[in-house]
């Protein structure tokens, strides 16, 4: 006979016994994802569960001609739109190393006429690391040090990787790309796809990216060496006190037939990229995490103009980022 799932849940209400089996079985997929990142990263109260290490700061965008021809979106009007920005080290480890061969992140915050916002999460490679969300907890349990040796059991890690080969492209992009000598030096990349909608309800596919103004700049052998672990906060702030740190805004025209649902795979380097804003960083916070530690950098908010594509690891981000913030908050600031 089986037992109606009501009448479990129920039970398991009044006994503590088949609490756990009850709550087990209702582990969402973000669940697991968030959980994935605590078993590898350590569990940090009050920090991100994903670029974990971070700073917060400030500034405007100025959307472009090219901008508003692509899309109706009220970012690109031309005009001033406030933005709160987060940059971060990847990895759950809020300690994390800033010398790490990890991706460094640029969030952002974008306020916008009648009430509308755009949130955006962005990374220093120009491709994602799974192509489908159900890899993204397998990926990290791979990773998990054996206690035994301190290091990943390297036949599970091999199987795992021959089985998902896409998943070790953006390890050797990280591999052979200089650590980023500056949060305002490095390319960060959307990887997924969007879809622009102009007014005249023209549709183009599209992934962005935010090239650095002023070039980008990788360490040296020797900086690698002499660095402290943390660097990056106080390069920034000294960058931003001498002027504004700015970002061209491009954005790469998907052609017929280009991949929109796998950010593992990059489109050719053939596509048109056009510049379509500019964003300006203009402070930096003195304490970490005041002005953004209670956002969560949700990739599906976004302005009337702007839409998700079918990419499935765009459209499992939300929930995960949810379980994240509501963990964090709980816990209260670090
Ligand atoms: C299934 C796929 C993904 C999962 C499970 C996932 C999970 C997470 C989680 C749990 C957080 C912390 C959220 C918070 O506490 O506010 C986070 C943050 C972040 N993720 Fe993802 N993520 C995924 C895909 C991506 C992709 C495709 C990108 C690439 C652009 C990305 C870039 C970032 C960045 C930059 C942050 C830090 C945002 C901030 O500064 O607050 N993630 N992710």
């Amino acid at each position: 006979m089986r037992f109606p799932l009501l009448a479990i849940a129920a039970a398991a209400t009044v006994s503590g016994a088949l609490l756990p089996l009850a709550a087990q079985a209702q582990t969402t997929v973000a669940e697991g994802q968030v959980n994935a990142l605590e078993n590898l990263f350590g569990k940090h109260p009050g920090a991100r569960r994903s670029q974990a290490k971070g700073v917060c700061a400030g500034g405007y965008f100025v959307g472009t001609t090219v901008g508003r021809a692509l899309s109706s979106a009220s970012v690109f009007n031309g005009e001033k739109h406030p933005v709160i920005a987060r940059f971060s080290v990847g990895g759950g480890n809020p300690k994390a190393s800033d010398k790490s061969k990890s991706v460094r992140g640029l969030a952002l915050q974008f306020t916008l006429p009648k009430g509308e916002q755009w949130l955006t999460a962005n990374i220093s490679a120009p491709m994602y690391f799974v192509s489908k969300p159900e890899q993204f907890a397998p990926f990290l349990a791979a990773r998990v040090p054996d206690p035994a040796t301190g290091k990943p059991d390297p036949i599970n890690l091999k199987l795992f990787s021959e089985l998902n080969p896409e998943t070790t492209l953006q390890g050797a992009y990280l591999a052979k790309a200089p650590v980023p000598a500056s949060y305002g030096a490095v390319n960060y990349w959307s990887t997924n796809a969007f879809e622009f909608v102009n007014a005249r309800k023209q549709s183009q596919f599209v992934r962005w990216q935010f090239v650095p103004e002023s070039g980008t700049l990788g360490l040296t052998d020797e900086q690698m060496k002499s660095l402290p672990t943390d660097f990056l906060v106080d390069e920034l702030r000294a960058r931003v006190a001498k002027a504004p740190v700015v970002f061209d805004y491009k954005v790469q025209l998907a052609e017929a037939g280009d991949v929109l649902t796998d950010p593992t795979q990059v489109w050719p380097d053939s596509r048109v990229v056009v510049p379509a804003g500019k964003l300006y960083i203009t402070t930096v916070d003195t304490a970490d995490g005041s002005t953004c530690d209670k956002i969560t950098f949700n990739p599906l908010v976004l302005p009337k103009g702007i839409k998700p594509s079918a990419d499935p690891v765009l459209l499992a981000r939300p929930a995960p980022y949810g379980v994240s913030l509501g963990r964090r908050l709980v816990e209260g600031p670090k």
